[in-house]
């Protein structure tokens, strides 16, 4: 309390002083401006001189208030430091120094954004008068990471004002920091009627500054690749410092000069059948709505499919383009061209029947748009490269069906195929009858005659005794007839095929011997079997077959048998005597085996008769294969 006191009495002295303007004696110096980040710590020196020394001086310090009122925080003499109660620096404030040097020092820490003011230090000594100083603290804060937010719509160069095109923020700076828009690297002013900038500043609670700007344009077609963004700047203790928002990019939309229409497929020369793709694009980009026209129809978007071409598709195509804003039109055509291979037509038209020895000339027209190209097939064999088939001295070799192709060498798959059935008019041919190796014991035989001819040739087939036997099968080929009848075989007997037309008759005989042979009880039970051979007496010298019968091998089998007894017994003897010659088995058996071998064959060239015989008591009579090896054998 007397502290105060005294405090009161000597502000109320100097007042007293000043007013009397006696004490300019006391020399005070200090900075303009402290510069200091908020949350620091600031110190603002005081420095002073006198004539009369620095001892003994009273140090005061006082800040400006915002109505420019001197608030004292601070008091010092050779006695006491005093720091005032209830200021906002009453907590953070120290003084260092006891004035001994002419110098001391404020100290105010965790400096705030309130603490911006002016500071006055106030030195007076009693004897010599007062003087004062002031320094101005300045309080920083570096904003956050400005943002931008560019509009998500398109924007239309038909717009009469000045377009959003986006916003920049940048929060929390002190003092107020700067926006400055760029538009691909070039800094933006606002210009009457074409850029608009409008700024804003807000002040936040805390006392922070948080600056916004807002960018609006009128755009032109060659904004669209425009890239903007925003420069931020803002003072820190010594200087400034910016920071750049990253780019954005604007849609803009443009109606169409001009629009074109293609064929996007297929590439290339178009063919009936194909599915042809038509597209139209203007080159635009504004809402518009696009139609493709051909032969009164329309289609309403940019493209046509038009499945399974014909030659009708073939023409102009326009593509009509109207902006949704202006309704101004534009358009352009297109010319679409089918190719067509008509189906093949030959002449004379499907059959002709042309005489042995004739010439036969046929042609095969296909009508296309494109050149063509004309091959004639035979039973897959070429005979013919161009669109003239001529056949000099026709005869059944030349009979059959005549293939010609058609296609477009300049596009692949198209193609058409004609067909012609030759017939070579003449008498029947009886073709060389089949080799009838019939001598299976059977009761029936199957004969057969295969006869060309046209027109086709009826067969009949009779015995010698003027009998008609009835055709088992008869088939229809390309080349005439092929006839089948069935023989029972009882004795020898002689059957005729005769084949005839309008042109005349053949006729084939087939000779067929009956062999009865009987079975003895020892080896089966059967009785009569019969070996047919046929004699075929006109087309070839007939084959005559001799055949034994697998008796004989059975024969032959006993033999063997015997053979290895005396073997067997020889074999004993040499093996007895084996180690005193000095001659191994096996040779001996090998020996002995190609000496079996020759006994075999000498019996059955010597001895026919026998073997037969024997043939007659063995058992594997029905074994085919075994009697034609013992034929070969005989050769
Ligand atoms: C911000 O702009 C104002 C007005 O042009 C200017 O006085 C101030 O120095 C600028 N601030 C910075 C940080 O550049
Ligand atoms: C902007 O456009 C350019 C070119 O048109 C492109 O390369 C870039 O990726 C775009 N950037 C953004 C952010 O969309
Ligand atoms: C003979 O012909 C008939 C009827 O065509 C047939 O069923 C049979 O299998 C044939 N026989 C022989 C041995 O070819
Ligand atoms: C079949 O041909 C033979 C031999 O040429 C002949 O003898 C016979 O009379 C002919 N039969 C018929 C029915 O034509």
């Amino acid at each position: 309390m007397a502290a105060r006191d005294a405090a009161s009495l000597l502000v109320g002295l100097l007042v007293l002083f000043h007013t009397w303007g006696v004490w300019a004696d006391v020399q005070v110096n200090m900075e303009d401006r402290v510069e200091v980040f908020r949350g620091e710590t600031a110190q603002i020196a005081c420095m002073y001189t006198s004539a009369d020394g620095v001892g003994g001086m009273i140090i005061q310090w006082f800040y400006v208030t915002q109505s420019g009122e001197k608030q004292k925080i601070y008091y010092q003499d050779t006695t006491m430091k005093v720091v005032d109660r209830g200021t906002p620096f009453t907590e953070r404030i120290s003084v260092n120094g006891t004035g001994a040097t002419g110098e001391v020092v404020l100290t105010i820490s965790e400096v705030q954004i309130e603490d911006e003011l002016e500071f006055i230090c106030l030195i007076k000594s009693l004897t010599d008068g007062a003087g004062e100083g002031r320094t101005k603290l300045k309080v920083f804060e570096i904003p956050n990471l400005p943002t931008i937010e560019g509009v998500q719509t398109g924007i239309s160069v038909n717009k009469d004002s000045p377009s959003m095109i986006g916003t920049c923020e940048v929060k929390n700076g002190f003092p107020k920091p700067n926006i400055t828009w760029y538009r691909n690297n070039t800094p933006l002013r606002s210009a009457q009627d074409v850029v608009k900038i409008v700024p804003s500043i807000t002040t936040e609670s805390s006392g922070l500054f948080s600056a916004k700007s807002e960018l609006s344009m009128k755009v032109v077609k060659e904004d669209k690749d425009d890239s903007f963004y925003c420069e931020v700047t803002f003072f820190v203790p010594g200087g400034t410092r910016m920071t750049e928002t990253n780019r954005i990019n604007i849609t803009v939309y443009y109606p169409s000069t001009a629009v074109s229409i293609w064929v996007e497929s297929p590439k290339g020369k178009i063919k009936e059948g194909d599915s042809i793709v038509l597209r139209c694009h203007g080159n635009g980009n504004t809402p518009s709505l696009i139609s493709i026209m051909h032969d009164g129809k329309s289609s309403d978007t940019n493209m046509l499919v038009l499945e399974n071409a014909t030659r009708l598709d073939s023409g102009d195509y326009l593509c009509t383009s109207t902006d949704t804003d202006t309704f101004e039109e534009i358009s352009a055509n297109t010319s679409v061209f089918v190719n067509y291979l008509d189906p093949a037509m030959v002449m004379p038209n499907d059959t002709i029947v042309v005489d042995q020895g004739q010439e036969l000339n046929a042609t095969c027209n296909a009508s296309s748009t494109l050149q063509t190209h004309t091959v004639w097939f035979k039973d897959e064999k070429e005979v013919s490269k161009n669109q003239r088939l001529i056949l000099n001295n026709n005869t059944f070799d030349t009979a059959g069906t005549y293939v010609c192709v058609v296609t477009v060498p300049e596009i692949e798959g198209m193609e058409t195929r004609g067909k012609l059935h030759v017939n070579v008019q003449g008498p029947p041919e009886i073709m060389e009858p089949e080799n009838v190796e019939m001598e299976s014991f059977q009761t029936t035989v199957n004969v057969s005659c295969k006869v060309r001819g046209f027109p086709a040739p009826s067969v009949t087939w009779t015995t010698s005794d003027g009998k008609v036997l009835k055709t088992a099968s008869q088939t229809e080929t390309e080349e005439g007839i092929w006839s089948v009848v069935r023989v029972t075989v009882t004795s020898d007997i002689t059957v005729f095929c005769n084949a005839s037309n309008d042109h005349g008759t053949d006729a084939v005989t087939f000779s067929i011997k009956a062999t009865t042979n009987t079975t003895t009880p020892a080896t089966t039970t059967s009785t009569t079997i019969f070996s047919a051979t046929v004699k075929a007496e006109t087309a070839i010298p007939p084959k005559k077959i001799k055949k034994e019968g697998s008796g004989v091998i059975i024969a032959v089998l006993i033999i063997c048998i015997l053979l290895l007894a005396i073997l067997g017994s020889v074999l004993y003897f040499l093996y007895k005597k084996g180690k005193i010659c000095g001659r191994s088995g096996k040779q001996d058996l090998t020996k002995e085996k190609s000496n079996k071998d020759n006994i075999v064959v000498e019996m059955k060239s010597d001895n026919t008769e026998e073997a037969v015989l024997l043939g007659v008591n063995g058992e594997k009579q029905s074994s085919n294969d075994q009697g034609g090896e013992y034929l070969d054998l005989q050769k």
